[in-house]
């Protein structure tokens, strides 16, 4: 069994935790938080054994009466990999512990490409990545466009991608981040900072990205215009798009109309956290005009990177192929709507 220790125990290091859990060939030997708050609680609750992130801290767990494992100084040198789901920056800065014990890590979307040996999605570039030291499981948006381009770009060539992403204000228990009433450009200049994050994994792409903020936490929106080097039929991306294990094309019959009815869809389908892991693309959306195809696609910004997160620990300790930990993380979690 792979000992997964997993640093930062938030949104996504949560998140990541309980689906490493359900692996069949992966354990997770501890989190580690900086707090005593609510979070903390519930992962001695689930049984992940608890660090302390920073020593100094050690007393707030005491005084908590939350226990403690040890330190995460601790935690990273029993661990086989550790999953870095710190705040934007931390990660970048743990770095140097991890290779201090010569540990693998993870890093996330909010760090610089620069603070990795190498980006990372298990759709578009799995084999590039075994024996790293440290990996970047690319951010929600930039999961949520590689997941779209690798299949249309193996099938028909891509020239060119243009993005229009309509992003969530924050995430829900965000309470500080906006806009509370407004429609931000974000950033008002071109591009956004996704279509340079895109090229790290497809360092040939011709793409350009614009961002926006809305007041909404639930899910990010984009607006994609592919032009293709072939001209397939709207029904043929569709069916490509289908075929995939981590998008979804919305059935027009659903009335899934926005984000709202998906995380509804989310939670009567049962998902854990009201989680949808899958590239949420609209059926009747999907066209082609000559040989530009438009779409519109909604992604989960709390949970796209989970099974990426998984199958970015296969690929880096070399335990398994690309088609086989897809499908094997797919399965632990029922990824597949
Ligand atoms: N949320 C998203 O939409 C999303 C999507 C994709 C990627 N990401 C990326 O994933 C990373 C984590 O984001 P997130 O949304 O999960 O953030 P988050 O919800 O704020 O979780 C990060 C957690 O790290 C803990 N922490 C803070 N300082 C720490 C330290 N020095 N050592 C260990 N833990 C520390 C904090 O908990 P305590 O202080 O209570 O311990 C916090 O709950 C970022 O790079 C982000 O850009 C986020």
């Amino acid at each position: 069994m792979i000992q997964v220790a997993v640093n930062g125990y938030g949104t996504i290091g949560k998140r990541v935790a309980d689906a490493v859990r359900a692996q069949p060939d992966m354990e997770v030997v501890g989190v580690a938080k900086t707090r005593p708050n609510f979070e903390a609680e519930t992962a001695v609750d689930k049984g992940y054994p608890l660090y302390a992130a920073i020593e100094d801290r050690i007393e707030l767990f005491d005084d908590a009466g939350i226990d403690l494992a040890g330190t995460v100084d601790e935690l990273v040198a029993e661990a086989d990999i550790v999953v870095d789901a710190c705040p934007s920056g931390i990660g970048a800065d743990n770095v140097a512990m991890y290779r201090e014990h010569d540990t693998p890590a993870l890093l996330q979307g909010g760090e610089d490409a620069d603070a990795a040996d190498a980006s990372f999605n298990a759709r578009s570039n799995y084999d590039t990545v075994e024996g790293a030291d440290v990996v970047r499981v690319v951010s929600c948006n930039t999961t949520g466009l590689s997941r779209l381009v690798k299949p249309l770009e193996e099938a028909y060539g891509v020239e060119k991608v243009r993005a229009t992403l309509v992003r969530r204000g924050g995430d829900p228990a965000q309470t500080g981040r906006g806009p509370i009433n407004d429609i931000l450009p974000n950033p008002v200049g071109l591009p956004s900072h996704h279509g340079p994050d895109v090229n790290t994994i497809f360092p040939d792409l011709d793409i350009d990205t614009l961002g926006l903020k809305v007041p909404a936490t639930l899910m990010h929106m984009h607006s994609i215009n592919v032009t293709l080097e072939d001209r397939p039929s709207a029904d043929a991306v569709r069916d490509l798009l289908e075929r995939e294990s981590r998008t979804f094309v919305i059935p027009e019959h659903l009335d899934l109309d926005g984000a709202g009815a998906i995380k509804e869809y989310a939670m009567d389908r049962g998902r854990p956290r009201a989680d949808v892991w899958e590239n949420c693309i609209w059926g009747e959306s999907v066209t082609m005009e000559d040989d530009d195809l438009y779409l519109f696609q909604a992604i989960h910004q709390e949970s796209d990177v989970v099974p990426e997160n998984v199958d970015a620990i296969r690929a880096v300790l070399g335990t398994d192929d690309q088609a086989s930990s897809i499908e094997t993380t797919n399965d632990a979690m029922g990824v597949g709507l």
